[in-house]
């Protein structure tokens, strides 16, 4: 079987960490691995496939003879090195928002926009979207394909790890010192996090929105590829480790019931329908973390308006929200472009 050298840069952080996990889970063919960070990492060494593979230092020298690039280091090593990777003959699979809203790079959900890959060839980086995006779009695309979807009113619930590894680190002292007596100590976010819910994710735009809010309108309508859609969102930090919950409210064309959504996503690619009231059976962070699936329940009618529906989505942001999708990405790259 032919293998494709395959880069992930970040890959000591809480998501390059899950895209080895991923590549190895599912048997991505890799010939040779190379695990970049920055040099507070040197020294360090990762497992893969039970072997240590040494950690290296991004440098522009890093991706040649590499066909696949993985990069989740942040947004400014991204829009640094992804151009020199692309340049080198290497696709970069970007999980930053650095190019996410370029016309010229597609940003793809695999069970919502495959199609949009082969855009690569212009500027040889694809876009894997925000996390709470990907998990929305999943779970609205069968629907929006069956009624159409005009408008969309989300509140997110987002855990810790979306932050990176400091942020993990950051709840887990600050709880223990809270239950210790002690004064917790706030480096990561704004305020306390423990024990608490922040209204604010990434930077407050102009209009009095954050970023995290904004990119969710407009990901959602290039995924989507319907500028039309009409989509506010809130999101919110809180104190949860891994997977985000989403309490999802759309008004549609045409009507549709809520048996009808849970017949048409219980035969949606990656998603699963758990809706059960009467045996308390509804999708939780705890239950989707680990797995690659997003969870739909609490699907009912809004019945404040003609055509509404409600719903409860999970998913672990580390996997559909972030490695997985980048190395679904990847993938079908190699199967229907490089192979
Ligand atoms: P390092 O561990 O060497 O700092 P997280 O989002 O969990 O905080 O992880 C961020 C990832 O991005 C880590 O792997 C981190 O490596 C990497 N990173 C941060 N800054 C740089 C940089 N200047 N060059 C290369 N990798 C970087």
């Amino acid at each position: 079987m032919r293998t494709f050298s395959v880069a992930v840069v970040g890959a000591t952080g809480a998501v390059g960490n899950e895209m080895i996990r991923v590549l190895e889970q599912r048997d991505f063919p890799v010939g040779q691995l190379k695990l970049l960070a920055s040099a507070r990492s040197l020294g360090k060494s990762l497992e893969y496939r039970g072997k240590s593979v040494k950690v290296e230092v991004l440098n522009e020298d890093s991706f040649d003879g590499v066909q696949v690039g993985l990069f989740s280091a942040g947004g400014s090593i991204s829009e640094k090195f992804a151009p020199i990777a692309a340049r080198s003959g290497c696709v970069v699979i970007d999980n930053t928002s650095a190019f996410r809203m370029d016309p010229e790079i597609p940003l793809v959900v695999p069970e919502v926009n495959a199609e949009a890959i082969g855009q690569y060839k212009k500027k040889g980086i694809i876009a894997n979207p925000n996390c709470s995006t990907i998990q929305m779009v999943v779970v609205l695309k069968p629907i929006h394909d069956a009624v159409r979807i005009k408008r969309i009113v989300v509140s997110t619930y987002q855990s810790v790890s979306g932050t990176g590894k400091k942020a993990v680190d950051e709840l887990e002292d600050q709880t223990r010192a809270i239950l210790s007596g002690r004064e917790p100590v706030v480096k990561v976010y704004p305020y306390q996090i423990a024990f608490n819910c922040l209204p604010q994710i990434d930077v407050f735009l102009d209009n009095g929105y954050t970023k995290e809010e904004m990119k969710m309108v407009n990901e959602t309508r290039k995924i989507m590829n319907d500028p039309s859609i009409a989509v506010t969102a809130t999101t919110v930090r809180v104190p949860v480790f891994y997977a985000h919950s989403e309490s999802i409210n759309i008004e549609t064309e045409r009507k549709i019931t809520p048996a009808q959504v849970r017949e048409l996503l219980s035969r949606a690619p990656g998603v699963q329908v758990i809706d059960d009231p009467a045996q308390r059976r509804y999708p939780m962070a705890i239950d989707a973390v680990g797995h690659n699936d997003t969870y739909v329940g609490r699907i009912r009618e809004d019945e404040s308006i003609a055509n509404g529906i409600n719903m409860w989505v999970v998913s672990d942001n580390l996997r559909k929200g972030a490695a997985l999708n980048a190395v679904q990405i990847a993938e079908i790259l190699i199967r229907d472009y490089l192979g």
